[in-house]
Protein backbone atom coordinates (compact mmCIF):
# COMPACT_ATOMS: atom_id res chain seq x y z
CA UNK A 1 0.00 0.00 0.00
CA UNK A 2 2.89 2.57 1.06
CA UNK A 3 4.72 1.40 -2.04
CA UNK A 4 1.63 1.94 -3.83
CA UNK A 5 0.99 5.68 -2.56
CA UNK A 6 4.90 6.63 -3.26
CA UNK A 7 4.73 5.44 -6.50
CA UNK A 8 1.24 7.13 -7.29
CA UNK A 9 3.29 10.57 -5.82
CA UNK A 10 6.19 10.34 -7.99
CA UNK A 11 4.36 9.37 -10.90
CA UNK A 12 2.23 12.55 -10.54
CA UNK A 13 5.16 14.50 -10.17
CA UNK A 14 6.42 12.86 -13.66
CA UNK A 15 3.54 13.04 -15.38
CA UNK A 16 3.19 16.60 -14.70
CA UNK A 17 6.49 17.76 -15.70
CA UNK A 18 7.02 19.60 -18.68
CA UNK A 19 11.21 19.27 -19.43
CA UNK A 20 12.02 15.96 -17.78
CA UNK A 21 15.21 14.41 -18.30
CA UNK A 22 16.66 10.87 -17.83
CA UNK A 23 19.90 10.76 -16.58
CA UNK A 24 21.19 6.84 -17.18
CA UNK A 25 24.27 4.90 -16.60
CA UNK A 26 24.87 0.98 -17.31
CA UNK A 27 22.58 -0.07 -15.16
CA UNK A 28 19.81 0.14 -17.18
CA UNK A 29 21.26 -1.75 -19.56
CA UNK A 30 22.00 -4.23 -17.33
CA UNK A 31 18.79 -6.14 -17.86
CA UNK A 32 19.89 -6.56 -21.44
CA UNK A 33 22.81 -8.62 -20.65
CA UNK A 34 25.32 -5.86 -20.55
CA UNK A 35 27.43 -5.97 -17.64
CA UNK A 36 27.68 -2.90 -15.52
CA UNK A 37 31.37 -1.14 -14.54
CA UNK A 38 31.82 -1.77 -10.76
CA UNK A 39 28.76 -4.06 -10.41
CA UNK A 40 30.00 -7.57 -8.46
CA UNK A 41 30.32 -8.55 -12.13
CA UNK A 42 31.30 -5.70 -13.50
CA UNK A 43 33.77 -4.48 -16.42
CA UNK A 44 36.38 -3.09 -13.92
CA UNK A 45 36.96 -6.15 -11.69
CA UNK A 46 38.72 -7.70 -14.44
CA UNK A 47 39.85 -5.50 -16.67
CA UNK A 48 43.02 -3.20 -16.44
CA UNK A 49 41.47 0.03 -16.77
CA UNK A 50 44.80 2.29 -17.46
CA UNK A 51 45.55 -0.38 -20.53
CA UNK A 52 42.19 -0.75 -22.05
CA UNK A 53 40.16 2.76 -21.23
CA UNK A 54 42.84 5.13 -21.34
CA UNK A 55 44.70 6.69 -24.32
CA UNK A 56 48.04 6.29 -22.88
CA UNK A 57 46.89 2.29 -22.72
CA UNK A 58 45.36 2.48 -26.58
CA UNK A 59 48.65 4.51 -27.71
CA UNK A 60 50.94 1.98 -25.79
CA UNK A 61 48.77 -1.11 -27.75
CA UNK A 62 46.20 -0.13 -30.35
CA UNK A 63 45.56 -3.82 -31.51
CA UNK A 64 44.63 -4.82 -28.21
CA UNK A 65 42.68 -2.09 -27.16
CA UNK A 66 40.51 -2.54 -30.41
CA UNK A 67 40.45 -6.36 -30.09
CA UNK A 68 38.55 -5.26 -26.27
CA UNK A 69 36.41 -3.06 -27.88
CA UNK A 70 35.43 -5.36 -30.44
CA UNK A 71 35.06 -8.01 -28.26
CA UNK A 72 32.20 -5.71 -26.32
CA UNK A 73 31.06 -4.63 -29.79
CA UNK A 74 30.24 -8.27 -30.50
CA UNK A 75 28.47 -8.82 -27.10
CA UNK A 76 26.22 -5.63 -27.29
CA UNK A 77 25.60 -6.70 -30.53
CA UNK A 78 23.69 -9.85 -29.11
CA UNK A 79 21.72 -7.67 -26.67
CA UNK A 80 18.56 -5.67 -27.23
CA UNK A 81 16.46 -2.88 -25.06
CA UNK A 82 14.57 -3.72 -22.25
CA UNK A 83 11.17 -2.62 -20.75
CA UNK A 84 13.43 -0.09 -19.14
CA UNK A 85 14.81 1.55 -22.21
CA UNK A 86 11.29 1.19 -24.12
CA UNK A 87 9.31 2.89 -20.99
CA UNK A 88 11.61 5.93 -21.47
CA UNK A 89 11.32 6.51 -25.21
CA UNK A 90 7.39 5.93 -25.14
CA UNK A 91 7.52 8.59 -21.82
CA UNK A 92 9.60 10.95 -25.19
CA UNK A 93 6.86 10.68 -27.16
CA UNK A 94 3.95 11.41 -24.60
CA UNK A 95 5.60 14.31 -23.32
CA UNK A 96 7.12 15.65 -26.76
CA UNK A 97 3.08 15.09 -28.23
CA UNK A 98 1.40 17.31 -25.25
CA UNK A 99 4.13 20.39 -25.96
CA UNK A 100 6.83 19.56 -23.79
CA UNK A 101 10.95 18.35 -24.04
CA UNK A 102 12.09 15.27 -22.79
CA UNK A 103 15.88 13.96 -23.28
CA UNK A 104 18.26 11.41 -21.97
CA UNK A 105 20.99 11.85 -21.41
CA UNK A 106 23.04 8.76 -21.28
CA UNK A 107 27.32 7.28 -20.51
CA UNK A 108 25.82 4.27 -22.09
CA UNK A 109 27.73 3.73 -25.25
CA UNK A 110 25.57 0.93 -26.52
CA UNK A 111 22.91 2.72 -28.34
CA UNK A 112 20.38 1.02 -27.16
CA UNK A 113 18.25 4.18 -26.13
CA UNK A 114 18.20 5.21 -29.64
CA UNK A 115 17.21 0.96 -31.04
CA UNK A 116 14.58 1.38 -27.95
CA UNK A 117 13.15 4.78 -30.28
CA UNK A 118 14.37 7.67 -28.26
CA UNK A 119 14.98 10.32 -30.36
CA UNK A 120 16.33 12.92 -28.02
CA UNK A 121 19.59 11.39 -26.38
CA UNK A 122 22.66 13.11 -25.72
CA UNK A 123 25.32 10.63 -25.16
CA UNK A 124 28.16 12.11 -23.00
CA UNK A 125 30.42 9.11 -23.36
CA UNK A 126 30.42 8.47 -26.88
CA UNK A 127 29.08 5.88 -28.74
CA UNK A 128 31.12 2.55 -29.18
CA UNK A 129 29.58 1.98 -33.02
CA UNK A 130 31.84 4.99 -34.28
CA UNK A 131 35.28 5.42 -34.60
CA UNK A 132 37.38 9.32 -35.26
CA UNK A 133 40.77 9.31 -36.40
CA UNK A 134 43.47 9.52 -34.12
CA UNK A 135 45.20 11.73 -36.39
CA UNK A 136 42.28 13.70 -36.26
CA UNK A 137 42.36 14.14 -39.91
CA UNK A 138 39.16 15.11 -39.96
CA UNK A 139 36.75 16.06 -36.93
CA UNK A 140 33.87 13.56 -39.23
CA UNK A 141 32.84 9.76 -37.28
CA UNK A 142 33.48 6.90 -38.70
CA UNK A 143 30.68 4.38 -38.45
CA UNK A 144 31.80 0.87 -37.63
CA UNK A 145 28.59 -1.17 -37.45
CA UNK A 146 29.60 -4.06 -38.40
CA UNK A 147 31.51 -7.16 -35.84
CA UNK A 148 33.77 -8.38 -35.91
CA UNK A 149 36.30 -5.84 -37.84
CA UNK A 150 38.31 -6.99 -40.33
CA UNK A 151 41.68 -5.87 -38.50
CA UNK A 152 42.75 -3.96 -35.11
CA UNK A 153 43.20 -1.31 -35.22
CA UNK A 154 40.85 -0.09 -38.49
CA UNK A 155 42.58 2.40 -40.95
CA UNK A 156 40.89 5.66 -41.19
CA UNK A 157 39.44 5.56 -44.54
CA UNK A 158 40.88 9.37 -45.30
CA UNK A 159 44.14 9.52 -44.49
CA UNK A 160 45.47 5.73 -43.62
CA UNK A 161 46.41 6.20 -40.23
CA UNK A 162 44.65 4.20 -37.50
CA UNK A 163 40.95 5.00 -36.08
CA UNK A 164 40.29 5.28 -32.53
CA UNK A 165 36.75 4.18 -30.46
CA UNK A 166 34.57 7.47 -30.28
CA UNK A 167 34.21 7.03 -26.39
CA UNK A 168 35.75 8.99 -23.41
CA UNK A 169 38.30 7.09 -21.93
CA UNK A 170 39.64 8.44 -17.92
CA UNK A 171 41.93 11.16 -17.83
CA UNK A 172 39.71 12.16 -21.41
CA UNK A 173 37.48 15.28 -20.92
CA UNK A 174 34.25 15.26 -22.44
CA UNK A 175 33.15 17.24 -25.37
CA UNK A 176 32.55 20.33 -24.46
CA UNK A 177 29.33 20.99 -27.41
CA UNK A 178 28.30 17.50 -25.02
CA UNK A 179 29.25 18.90 -21.73
CA UNK A 180 27.10 22.61 -22.33
CA UNK A 181 24.33 20.99 -23.90
CA UNK A 182 23.63 18.44 -20.65
CA UNK A 183 24.22 21.32 -18.43
CA UNK A 184 21.72 23.44 -20.04
CA UNK A 185 19.14 20.45 -19.93
CA UNK A 186 19.88 19.61 -16.33
CA UNK A 187 19.57 23.49 -15.54
CA UNK A 188 16.20 23.63 -17.39
CA UNK A 189 14.71 20.07 -15.95
CA UNK A 190 11.79 20.36 -13.91
CA UNK A 191 12.32 16.59 -13.11
CA UNK A 192 15.02 14.30 -13.51
CA UNK A 193 15.36 10.18 -13.60
CA UNK A 194 18.51 8.92 -12.54
CA UNK A 195 18.67 5.56 -13.27
CA UNK A 196 21.27 2.55 -12.89
CA UNK A 197 23.95 4.85 -12.15
CA UNK A 198 26.54 4.53 -9.19
CA UNK A 199 26.91 8.41 -9.56
CA UNK A 200 30.72 8.07 -9.23
CA UNK A 201 32.06 9.89 -12.39
CA UNK A 202 31.31 13.41 -13.32
CA UNK A 203 30.73 15.49 -14.69
CA UNK A 204 27.53 13.25 -15.59
CA UNK A 205 27.57 12.89 -11.52
CA UNK A 206 27.15 16.60 -11.06
CA UNK A 207 24.13 16.75 -13.29
CA UNK A 208 21.23 16.06 -10.96
CA UNK A 209 22.74 18.47 -8.35
CA UNK A 210 22.00 21.37 -11.56
CA UNK A 211 18.63 20.23 -11.51
CA UNK A 212 18.16 20.71 -7.73
CA UNK A 213 19.93 23.95 -7.62
CA UNK A 214 17.34 25.16 -10.43
CA UNK A 215 14.25 23.91 -8.61
CA UNK A 216 13.93 20.63 -10.37
CA UNK A 217 13.20 17.84 -8.71
CA UNK A 218 15.84 14.28 -8.54
CA UNK A 219 13.96 11.09 -8.72
CA UNK A 220 16.35 7.92 -8.72
CA UNK A 221 16.08 4.46 -9.54
CA UNK A 222 18.88 2.12 -8.82
CA UNK A 223 19.06 -1.71 -7.23
CA UNK A 224 21.06 -0.08 -4.31
CA UNK A 225 21.71 3.53 -2.54
CA UNK A 226 24.15 5.03 -4.57
CA UNK A 227 26.22 8.58 -3.78
CA UNK A 228 23.50 10.50 -4.84
CA UNK A 229 20.79 8.74 -2.17
CA UNK A 230 21.26 11.08 0.36
CA UNK A 231 20.28 14.33 -2.18
CA UNK A 232 17.65 13.03 -4.34
CA UNK A 233 14.05 14.05 -3.63
CA UNK A 234 13.14 10.44 -3.89
CA UNK A 235 15.03 7.53 -4.51
CA UNK A 236 13.38 4.26 -5.94
CA UNK A 237 15.67 1.10 -5.15
CA UNK A 238 14.90 -2.19 -8.06
CA UNK A 239 15.97 -2.98 -11.05
CA UNK A 240 14.60 -0.15 -13.51
CA UNK A 241 13.28 -2.35 -15.95
CA UNK A 242 10.60 -2.89 -13.56
CA UNK A 243 9.94 0.28 -11.90
CA UNK A 244 10.35 2.51 -14.82
CA UNK A 245 7.27 0.78 -16.97
CA UNK A 246 5.26 0.89 -13.84
CA UNK A 247 6.25 4.21 -12.87
CA UNK A 248 5.62 5.76 -16.28
CA UNK A 249 2.67 3.85 -17.57
CA UNK A 250 1.26 5.60 -13.90
CA UNK A 251 3.17 8.89 -14.80
CA UNK A 252 0.84 8.89 -18.14
CA UNK A 253 -2.39 9.56 -16.05
CA UNK A 254 -1.19 12.60 -14.81
CA UNK A 255 0.29 13.91 -18.03
CA UNK A 256 -1.79 17.20 -18.68
N1 LIG B 1 18.35 -1.56 -12.40
C1 LIG B 1 18.75 -0.40 -11.77
N2 LIG B 1 20.03 -0.15 -11.38
C2 LIG B 1 20.94 -1.13 -11.60
C3 LIG B 1 20.61 -2.37 -12.22
C4 LIG B 1 19.24 -2.57 -12.63
N3 LIG B 1 18.82 -3.69 -13.22
N4 LIG B 1 21.74 -3.15 -12.28
C5 LIG B 1 22.74 -2.40 -11.73
N5 LIG B 1 22.26 -1.20 -11.32
C6 LIG B 1 23.02 -0.10 -10.71
C7 LIG B 1 24.12 -0.51 -9.73
O1 LIG B 1 23.60 -0.63 -8.41
C8 LIG B 1 25.10 0.66 -9.86
O2 LIG B 1 24.78 1.70 -8.93
O3 LIG B 1 23.69 0.56 -11.77
C9 LIG B 1 24.86 1.20 -11.28
C10 LIG B 1 25.99 0.94 -12.27
O4 LIG B 1 27.09 1.68 -11.83
P1 LIG B 1 28.47 1.64 -12.64
O5 LIG B 1 28.83 0.26 -12.96
O6 LIG B 1 29.43 2.48 -11.85
O7 LIG B 1 28.11 2.34 -14.02
P2 LIG B 1 27.95 3.89 -14.36
O8 LIG B 1 27.48 4.68 -13.20
O9 LIG B 1 27.17 3.99 -15.60
O10 LIG B 1 29.49 4.29 -14.68
C11 LIG B 1 29.78 5.58 -15.11
O11 LIG B 1 32.07 5.00 -15.52
O12 LIG B 1 33.34 3.26 -16.16
C12 LIG B 1 32.91 4.49 -16.56
O13 LIG B 1 32.55 5.40 -18.71
C13 LIG B 1 32.09 4.41 -17.82
O14 LIG B 1 29.95 5.43 -18.33
C14 LIG B 1 30.68 4.73 -17.35
C15 LIG B 1 30.91 5.57 -16.12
Amino acid sequence: MAEDNLLNEIAAIVGRARRPVAMTGAGISAESGIPTFRGKDGFWKDEDVTRLATLEGFLADPHKVWEWYDWRRSQIRQTRPNPGHFAIAEHERLVVGRGGSFTTITQNIDGLHAMAGSHSVVELHGNIWYSRCLKACTTELTHLPSTPLPEYPPPCPRCGDILRPHVVWFGESLDPLVIEESLRLAGEADVMLVVGTSSQVYPAAGLPYVTKRAGGMVIEINLEPTELTYSADFSLHGRSGEILPDLLSRAREFAE
